[in-house]
């Protein structure tokens, strides 16, 4: 493994080292042209040469890197040609929920099986997947403020660790689901915890095995989980209906093809955006209706900035839960890669509303950047059926504690580098210039310390930022000089660090033991754009 001066770099995982893949033809190429060590800049004009050089002129007298073109092709551009259509326009489904055998009042007891299954997603098409109870997304897990938890979970994926991480939640670090704690195939463990009184939200939960998370979440593995109120404040007339968003590719026999380069070093980007595992599902609602949607984007790497065309939007909810007050906003909404909203819509007129996508630009390495423009992830048919009372939404919503004035200030820089060893072609993705080490403590802090955290993203990709185990309050984010200050309070456990941006927020940890952070992009994750922090009791 190569070491330099900015750190290590982490060797690209075998799983994406496909055998179908010449890597080899590859890696001669790149020789050839004398690349060993290179920026990511000059990564990208040499491997666009090598495909130039090698098809225009095919003077390349070297047998087996003649033979590699059409896989580098595949490699480098991801999945060309048509896409599978996948059917459209069927009833939004509500997702089905987890179901709890306890009988106990304020006691949830379930078990989640993680298994290979096969589902037919495109028509006439078998795709073998990974399933949490036969289903992918996983059946949605609905707690109570104040409920005990024990869900026991069965790894019964063949060949790899897995963990469930329940993204979001303040829970004890030895029940979070990281990559410390694996569940080796075939056993099972039980995750045991109790969900806080004041901390409803709209959370989630994945495979968080050490390397192998894009790749479990890819092949289907997250779900939503929802921690429900006790006093409400948005009224029942809204509804609460759950949009959880996730990435498809299929190859042309229906199977989900393995990552190319351009997906480790993008994250992947699949040719559908599935809405509760449905391509464009329907939802009928009578006119007049205000709805709330709980929005997800369970994306590996997707950018969803979104709009529901005219109509204005209300947020009412970020990652942990409840504003303290709605806010307006505007006709355009932006979910990075696993932040959530809570939004208010109301549909005033009949005919068909569209959420569509709009196009963002969030850096891209390499050809093929996808730009997600006008893609509907639903569509809401609002009907004539009967006029709907105008329920309003209240003013206050809660309160969320000012977290106050930080004990240390704490510095996080992304960066990402690239190069090769005798081994083969390394790629990384760093924290303060370190990959991601399990033996390293890279943080210390204390139980109850509220510390200021500055992440500074100098690299030309943005980057989603997650803290396990708490909800942070951002401040300001500062770009070329100019600071912005949020304007409202909001609890967050994922903030999409621009690139060319700086962002700063508050946060505690009010449990003690070691808790991840990292890049939500989970490519990234696995290359080691993670880091530990230890919180001592
Ligand atoms: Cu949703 Cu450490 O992850
Ligand atoms: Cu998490
Ligand atoms: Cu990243």
């Amino acid at each position: 493994m190569m070491v330099d001066g900015c750190g290590r770099f982490a060797s690209v995982p075998q799983s994406y080292l496909d055998a179908s893949l010449s890597i080899d033809g590859m890696l001669s190429h790149w020789k050839y042209f004398g690349v060993t060590k290179m920026d990511r800049r000059k990564f990208l004009l040499a491997s666009a040469a090598t495909l130039v050089v090698g098809r225009a002129h095919g003077q390349m007298n070297h047998g087996a890197m003649d033979q590699s073109m059409p896989d580098m092709k595949g490699m480098m551009g991801g999945n060309k040609g048509k896409p599978i259509s996948l059917p459209e326009g069927a009833p939004l489904r509500e997702p089905a929920k987890l179901i709890n055998t306890s009988s106990e009042p304020g006691k949830f007891v379930a078990k989640i099986i993680a298994a290979p299954a096969k589902v037919q997603l495109a028509k006439g098409l078998e795709t073998p997947i990974l399933a949490y109870n036969g289903q992918t997304p996983g059946p949605l897990i609905e707690l109570t403020e104040g409920d005990h938890v024990e869900i026991s979970f069965a790894n019964r994926i063949p060949k790899q660790d897995s963990t469930i991480h329940w993204h979001g939640l303040v829970i004890p670090s030895n029940q979070d689901g990281g990559p410390r704690e694996p569940v080796k195939s075939g056993s099972e463990r039980v995750y045991a915890f109790d969900i806080a009184a004041n901390s409803a939200g709209s959370f989630w939960y994945h495979p968080h095995p050490h390397g192998k998370a894009a790749e479990q979440v890819y092949r289907g593995l997250a779900g939503a989980l929802i921690v429900k109120s006790k006093l409400d404040p948005i009224p029942p007339e809204f509804g609460d209906t759950v949009l959880f968003m996730s990435d498809l590719r299929l190859a042309a026999d229906g199977t989900l093809p393995p990552s190319t380069m351009i997906d480790i070093m993008n994250g992947r980007v699949g040719d559908h955006i599935l809405v509760n595992g449905q391509k464009n599902p329907l939802l009928t609602l009578p006119s007049g209706t205000s709805r709330r949607f709980r929005l997800y984007n369970a994306t590996s790497a997707r950018f969803l900035r979104m709009t529901f065309g005219n109509l204005p939007v209300t947020i009412v909810g970020t990652d942990g839960g409840l504003l303290e007050a709605p806010v307006n906003g505007g006709r355009d909404i932006m979910l990075a890669p696993a932040e959530r909203l809570e939004i208010i819509v109301t549909f005033p007129t009949t005919g068909i509303v569209k959420l569509t996508t709009l196009a963002y630009d969030h850096g891209w390495m390499g050809p093929g950047w996808p730009r997600d423009e006008g893609i509907t992830l639903l569509s809401v048919n609002v009907t004539a059926d009967k006029a709907y009372p105008a329920t309003p939404l209240p003013t206050k919503l809660r309160n969320i504690a000012e977290l106050g004035a930080p004990a240390l200030t704490r510095r996080f820089s992304l960066s990402e580098t690239m190069g090769m060893d005798a081994n083969g072609m390394t790629m990384g993705f760093l924290i303060n210039g370190k990959s991601f080490d399990m033996q390293r403590v890279d943080e210390v802090s204390q139980v109850g310390q509220v510390e200021l955290w500055e992440i500074n993203n100098p690299t030309d990709m943005d980057h989603p930022f997650h803290i396990h185990g708490t909800q942070f309050q951002v401040t300001e984010t500062e770009r070329a000089g100019v600071i912005t200050k949020m304007p409202f309070r909001a609890l967050k456990d994922t903030v999409n660090i621009k690139r060319g941006e700086t962002v700063r927020l508050l946060t505690r940890q009010d449990l003690p033991g070691v808790r991840m952070y990292h890049c939500h992009i989970l490519e990234h994750e696995d290359l080691g754009m993670m880091g530990q922090i230890d919180v001592k009791a």
